[in-house]
């Protein structure tokens, strides 16, 4: 028996290429570090829907309750735009969030020095180390609260309880404590209930974390203050919808979209990585993709899932190595080499 069994959610558009690189890196790492991985694949978002009708099958459900991680690539695609909102492929992906308890989403936004010319911003406001890491709440809020719509209406709810805000607050300054010790917390508590209770939850845990430097925000100051001064960000918790929102945002000022990973966690071992980009159906099959994000999300997996923290870094070591010189066309600079979703899996490999 290996010593670690992966789900494989390959998804739509260009998932299956990004996910294929990454199994690549992985079992290198394997190799490498003296562990063993077994996979299996399952049908998650538009490729569900088409094989069985629904974007989340039972299947799925149960062997990723069954593995020790799973590894997504991404859902979606214009094809499947016509489908009911419950029956869209993004209804699948809530759908496992939920299925498997993965509460906590671990949105880190780090610039990779080689890509600093990326950002949009300037260099002197990103400064030398941009290291944000965004806890997004991900199985509460208006995603999961209760919808309707009538005639010529339609709503969504935004319901928190006090349980749910106190465990994403104590993952936040669980990781703060970890890293430089200042959480941020989002919220718009000078508007709404929710977050009014929020911003009491949070407070009444800081107790237990005497360490570490609190302060609030409402999300529209935290929107501006990203591009005005990252530099005064270490840890930010926030809700389910302003995480979204404020992910894509520090995702830009780190220079690309396809750079970036994610870990959605449980409070056990069992969690679930993938990029925060889409599945970008324009470019789905053209072997012109970005895998980094996903490699990325491996080696998030390495360290937070499988214990494996030295073939976590030296993952990350090996693309930092890797861009120097080589970069896919989303990235791209005259005079590196522009290379393949599938040659960047393999230089990859061959760094590590
Ligand atoms: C994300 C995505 C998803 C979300 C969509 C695809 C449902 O935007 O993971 O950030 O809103 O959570
Ligand atoms: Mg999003």
């Amino acid at each position: 028996m290996a010593d670690y069994k992966i789900t494989l959610l390959k998804g739509d558009g260009i998932g299956p290429e990004i996910v294929d690189q990454a199994v690549k890196v992985l079992d290198k790492a394997a190799d490498k570090f003296g562990f063993t991985v077994e996979y299996d694949e399952a049908l998650l978002g538009g490729c569900a829907i088409d094989a069985t009708g629904v974007p989340l099958p039972d299947e799925t459900v149960a062997k990723c309750k069954a593995s020790d991680s799973v590894i997504l690539g991404a859902v979606g695609g214009p094809k499947w735009d016509d489908q009911p909102g419950n029956n869209r492929p993004e209804a699948g992906l809530l759908g496992i969030r939920g299925a498997l308890g993965l509460f906590a989403n671990l949105r880190p936004s780090v610039i990779f020095g080689p890509l600093k010319s990326a950002s949009p911003i300037k260099d002197e406001i990103i400064g030398d180390n941009m290291d944000i890491m965004i806890v997004r709440e991900l199985t509460g809020g208006i995603y999961f609260g209760e919808r309707g719509k009538s005639d010529d209406a339609a709503w969504d709810t935004e319901k928190y309880s006090v349980a749910e805000i106190e465990r994403i607050a104590r993952v936040a300054f669980d990781m703060a404590m970890k890293r430089n010790k200042k959480l941020t917390s989002v919220d718009k508590a000078n508007v709404l209930e929710s977050s009014r209770l929020w911003r009491k939850t949070v407070i009444e845990v800081s107790k237990d974390y005497p360490e570490v430097e609190l302060n609030h925000m409402y999300v529209d100051n935290c929107a501006m203050q990203l591009v005005r001064n990252p530099k005064q960000f270490d840890v930010i918790v926030t809700s389910n919808i302003f995480g979204d929102i404020l992910s894509d945002e520090a995702s830009m000022i780190a220079g690309s979209i396809g750079m970036l990973a994610s870990a959605s966690l449980s409070g056990g071992k069992l969690g679930l990585y993938e990029p925060i980009h889409g599945s970008a159906p324009d470019i789905a099959g053209l072997g012109i993709a970005n895998p980094l994000a996903t490699i990325l999300s491996v080696a998030m997996m390495l360290r937070y899932s499988l214990n494996q923290p030295e073939a976590a870094v030296a993952i990350e070591n090996a693309v930092a190595k890797v861009l120097v010189e080589n970069r896919t066309p989303d990235i791209f600079e005259e005079g590196l080499n522009k290379v393949t979703c599938s040659e960047m899996g393999d230089l990859v490999c061959q760094a590590l």
